[in-house]
């Protein structure tokens, strides 16, 4: 018992230091100029294309306007299927496909748009290019897919500074009402 204490303990303190090492160099560095983690161009377009209005900042989902966004920690897909969901949507859901000229010039699941009758996935508020739906599932890939519960390093890293909305994963704080979510 003793010693998964301990080990719990080291691993907190170890995730609060790669913490305050995340915002320091975010700081250092800005937000545009050349950061040294390859996938905060895909980090980018998860916040500009709003996967995360329905994914939320840590990919968990949960209810929105888009219908109930499955949990992007808990999913399966390899990364060609991740390519493909965010390409074209996901038939009979809420998840919009971010390919100009999908189910039109380009087939999807084999289909175009006559084949669909009205299981036809919403479109996306904007377009991605193909190499930004890469760099935004190699994004997933690294920061979401397989992670457990949303850490505060993680939520800072995410916001690229300190953020309010990161106080509620606050653990060694968790205690104090200023920083438990509002209820709603
Ligand atoms: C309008 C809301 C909305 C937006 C915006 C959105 N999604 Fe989704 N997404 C969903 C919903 C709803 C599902 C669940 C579909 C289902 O029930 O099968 C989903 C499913 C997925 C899946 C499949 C997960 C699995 O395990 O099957 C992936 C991957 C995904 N979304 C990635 C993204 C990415 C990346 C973006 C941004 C480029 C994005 N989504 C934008 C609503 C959204």
């Amino acid at each position: 018992m003793m010693i998964f204490g301990h080990a719990y303990l080291a691993r907190a303190l170890l995730a609060c230091i790669i913490g305050i090492c995340f915002s320091v160099t975010d700081v250092a560095h800005g937000q545009s100029a050349g950061t040294p983690d390859p996938t905060d161009a895909g980090k980018a377009i998860f916040k500009r294309a709003n996967c995360m209005g329905c994914h939320k900042w840590h990919g968990n989902g949960g209810g929105g306007y888009g219908g109930d966004a499955l949990s992007l920690r808990k999913t399966e897909l390899t990364r060609e299927l991740i390519i493909e969901t965010i390409g074209c949507g996901r038939p009979g859901t809420g998840m919009p496909f971010f390919l100009r000229g999908a189910y039109d010039t380009i087939k999807c699941y084999g289909a175009l748009q006559a084949d669909m009758a009205g299981n036809m996935p919403p479109e996306a508020g904007s377009f991605l290019r193909g190499n930004d739906i890469e760099a935004v599932a190699d994004y997933v890939l690294a920061h979401i897919k397989g992670r457990s519960e949303p850490t505060y390093a993680e939520c800072i890293g995410f916001f690229s500074q300190e953020s309010r909305a990161c106080n509620v994963y606050k653990t060694d704080s968790a205690a104090s009402p200023e920083n438990k979510p509002k209820e709603r």
